[in-house]
């Protein structure tokens, strides 16, 4: 993992916010491509606010990306020495701040995320429901108490690797597990149940139909505006228009796919028009050549878009997989 490197608090800082609800294998490609784009705090704390969401696009979670540029500023101005000036920064809660706190300035703070939750919970045979505050403290305390004060930075690390790669949630390898003999819940034999946790409410399916225009290789987009919760700023296709539909307009949705955000999940229908002249009703958004794509903070949901109508063989895809075949 390219973030274990060094220990300088910008770079850990990137790698631990990426993290926060992103897979490791997804995360290394764009820790590297960010850090080649802003290779120190100062530099991040000064770009435009636009080029960062960029940088992040397709990562989501995107006041992340805010954050962190704020975040890089505060810190280019005043390089945080101690847990306190960490937690204090936007967008660093407790755990984040622990995992900075022990890796980059070797303070003794247990990182506790859902991994090092699972492997606590299975190391004590606790069988307390997680999403309860007091159970969550209990397992919090435990992991501080095994915590390694000379390293815990190492330590912290070790037990989120743990968590990841052997002992994971429904087939944990036991077998090749470094710690299985101070584990209680291999002794009892019931390392599957753990941890408890309550089941998660079903997505919840929402249909969108969107409106793909394309006039001399301009493509008709809207901005959402900076007042949105979700993805503000990002550019994306527009609804389908419903009253203005043309005999032009494709019979059947072009592209037909799945995206989850959270726990939305989006039934996305793709209509799309060719016409030769730009339609005077759509004017609220703006055209953008083709060539400009690439430099715009595009949702996730729209490149998808894009991506399947530039290759139609991939039409039909579903839930979070990438776009190859
Ligand atoms: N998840 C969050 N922080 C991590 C780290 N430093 N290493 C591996 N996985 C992580």
């Amino acid at each position: 993992m390219p973030w274990r490197e060094s220990k300088d608090l910008y770079l850990v800082l990137v790698s631990e916010i990426m993290l926060q609800q992103t897979r490791v294998e997804t995360v290394i490609p764009y820790y590297r491509a960010f850090l080649a784009r802003f290779p120190d705090a100062a530099t991040l704390g000064n770009a435009p606010e636009t080029d960062v969401l960029t940088a992040w696009a397709g990562l989501g979670y995107y006041s992340r990306a805010r954050n962190l540029r704020l975040a890089a500023a505060q810190i280019s101005a005043r390089q945080p020495r101690e847990y306190a000036e960490i937690r204090s920064l936007p967008g660093v809660g407790p755990y984040t701040a622990a995992a900075l706190a022990s890796i980059s300035l070797n303070e003794p703070y247990a990182a506790v995320d859902g991994n090092v939750l699972r492997v606590v919970s299975r190391i004590a045979n606790d069988p307390g429901e997680i999403s309860s505050t007091a159970v969550k403290k209990r397992f919090d305390e435990l992991a501080g108490q095994l915590l390694d004060p000379a390293r815990p930075g190492d330590f912290n690390q070790a037990m989120m690797e743990l968590g990841a790669t052997i002992c994971v949630p429904a087939s944990p390898a036991c077998g090749t597990c470094p710690v299985s003999e101070h584990c209680q819940a291999r002794m009892a034999g019931t390392q599957r149940e753990l941890p408890v946790k309550q089941g998660k409410p079903p997505a919840r399916k929402l249909q969108q139909d969107l409106l793909f225009c394309e006039v001399d290789a301009s493509i008709y987009l809207v901005r959402r505006s900076a007042a949105e919760k979700r993805m503000a700023g990002f550019w994306e296709l527009p609804p389908r228009p419903v009253s203005t539909q043309d005999a032009r307009e494709s019979a059947l949705p072009a592209a037909t796919f799945t995206h989850q955000i959270v726990n939305d999940r989006f039934e996305v229908r793709v209509w799309t028009r060719y016409p030769r002249k730009r339609p005077a009703h759509l004017r609220d958004g703006a055209w953008i050549a083709r060539h400009q794509l690439t430099g715009l903070p595009i949702s996730t949901i729209t490149k998808k878009a894009l991506a399947i109508l530039a290759a139609p063989e991939t039409r039909v895809l579903s839930g979070r997989r990438t776009l190859s075949k």
